[in-house]
């Protein structure tokens, strides 16, 4: 679409936009999409059309859109005091009682939180503490990061290393060297689909263990990911899953980083997916629904176990040489703090679950006989819809024929936003937590129609 209009002008000659293909955008071949407002589900573009947001931005604005209890939450921080950093002990009334709101909420075993600013940072702060225990306990060797294939991070230098995922990787020079990638939790991709979910579960296990076994023990720091994958196909794990990668890591001493960026405060109808799926986190990245995105802040929950190490090592070796100027902006730690109330206050978590569970069977019910669905799955407001080829054989579409970026195309025609996850022709959905019934019926027929459209 060519446009003489003045801000999509602005925005080709000026904007340089993460993910996007760049050439295409500045030649003018894609739209600029300039969104203008929302309210609840919903976000309005210039235009003045209305869109049903099932994917909460990316999957982060789990309140929903326009809730005055958090914009007015962030104006009265700015007014009194937009700005001071957390060095040397400092801190606010909003980032003291953020981090206590937190750690009343987070799993068990859980001591301090560390502030920082969004995801990616969140796991470089984590990767960077897992070394720093090794160092403080006398074991320099123990660096690497075993991270899985299709987890997603972040895209820094080292947390873009720990996503598997090629797009994040290609022409950069990674992975760096100190990450090392083990099999994805995917049971529809299981390499023989003759495998029952217990073999799947034991065969992702061997993998690890022969992983570890190649690498040595003594050279691996942690393991990290997703309770249930997200970016790489929004996929829960099989039955079993953690417990058992969870005595593997036991065993060889490896720290468990569970990536709760996406799972964190609600998505899968719980307030964490570690409980959900009785992991026993060492580190818990947290980001996204901490704020709702209404204001960038992510944190890094420290456990009883490593928080020790930590000041054992500040006693040997002094003040931790790590922050940033923003870490715990309380900008950011007024609008957690508002957040987290609200989710208490409105019931989203229970929503999430609820609502979730209606909408994978509105879809499941719509969808379950197409010869092209090969599954639909989910947890909580975390579903997907992979499509396929074909059923029975379960072969996948060429990326060239672009089935779900096609499909995601349709539905927005239709006033609904889906994402095309990167790898595989998945239809991802994470509306905003306060989704309501008649909202979810709106996106399982936008998801049907689009399917047919598409492929018939
Ligand atoms: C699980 C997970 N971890 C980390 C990140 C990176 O967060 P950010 O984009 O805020 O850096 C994301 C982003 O989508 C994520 O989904």
């Amino acid at each position: 679409m060519l446009t003489n209009d003045t801000l999509a002008e602005w925005d080709r000659e000026n904007f340089f936009h993460p993910s996007t293909h760049l050439a295409q955008h500045a030649r003018g071949e894609t739209p600029s999409h300039i969104i203008t407002g929302g309210k609840g589900v919903y976000i309005e573009d210039r235009d003045g059309r209305q869109l049903l947001d099932a994917f909460a931005g990316l999957y982060c604005v789990n309140v929903g859109y326009g809730r005055p209890e958090i914009a007015d939450a962030i104006a009265a921080q700015a007014k009194e005091l937009a700005y001071y950093h957390a060095y040397v002990g400092h801190g606010t009334e909003a980032s003291i009682t953020l981090a206590k709101m937190i750690l009343d909420r987070a799993p068990e075993g859980m001591s301090k939180v560390y502030f920082g600013l969004g995801g990616s940072d969140a796991n470089e702060t984590n990767v960077k503490l897992a070394w720093y225990y090794n160092n403080v306990l006398g074991r320099p060797e123990k660096k690497k990061i075993i991270s899985r294939w299709r987890g997603y991070h972040g895209s820094g230098l080292m947390t873009g290393s720990l996503t598997g995922l090629g797009l994040f990787h290609k022409k950069f020079d990674l992975p760096l060297s100190q990450v090392v990638h083990t099999e994805a939790p995917y049971y529809f991709r299981r390499p023989d689909t003759s495998m029952s979910e217990a073999a799947f579960v034991a065969h992702c296990v061997a993998e690890l263990e022969a992983l570890i076994e190649r690498e040595g023990a003594h050279t691996i720091a942690a393991f990290i990911g997703e309770p249930a994958l997200g970016t790489g196909g929004l996929v829960p794990p099989p039955a079993g899953y953690w417990e058992a990668i969870q005595a593997v890591l036991d065993k060889h001493d490896i720290l468990l980083i569970a990536d709760e960026v996406v799972t964190g405060f609600g998505r899968l109808g719980s307030m964490f997916g570690s409980d959900h799926y009785s992991m026993r986190p060492d580190i818990i990245t947290i980001a996204k629904g901490l704020t709702s995105a209404y204001a960038p802040l992510s944190g890094s929950i420290v456990s009883d176990k490593v928080w020790k190490v930590l000041e054992q090592g500040t006693d040997e070796f002094g003040v931790i040489g790590h922050g940033w100027t923003y870490s715990a902006h309380p900008i950011g730690a007024a609008a957690g703090v508002a957040n987290l109330k609200l989710i208490d206050e409105l019931g989203l978590v229970k929503n999430a679950g609820e609502t979730g569970a209606y909408l994978k069977q509105a879809l499941t019910d719509a969808l379950g006989d197409h010869a092209n669905v090969g599954e639909v799955r989910g947890e909580g407001l975390l579903i997907a819809v992979e499509l396929v080829a074909d059923k029975g054989a379960r072969t996948f579409f060429d990326a060239s024929q672009k089935v779900g970026p096609r499909v995601v195309q349709a539905m927005l025609a239709d006033n609904v936003i889906a994402r095309a996850m990167p790898e595989g022709d998945i239809i991802g959905l994470a509306p905003p937590l306060c989704l309501s019934r008649e909202e979810a019926d709106i996106v399982a027929q936008s998801v049907a129609k689009a399917i047919g459209t598409v492929l018939g």
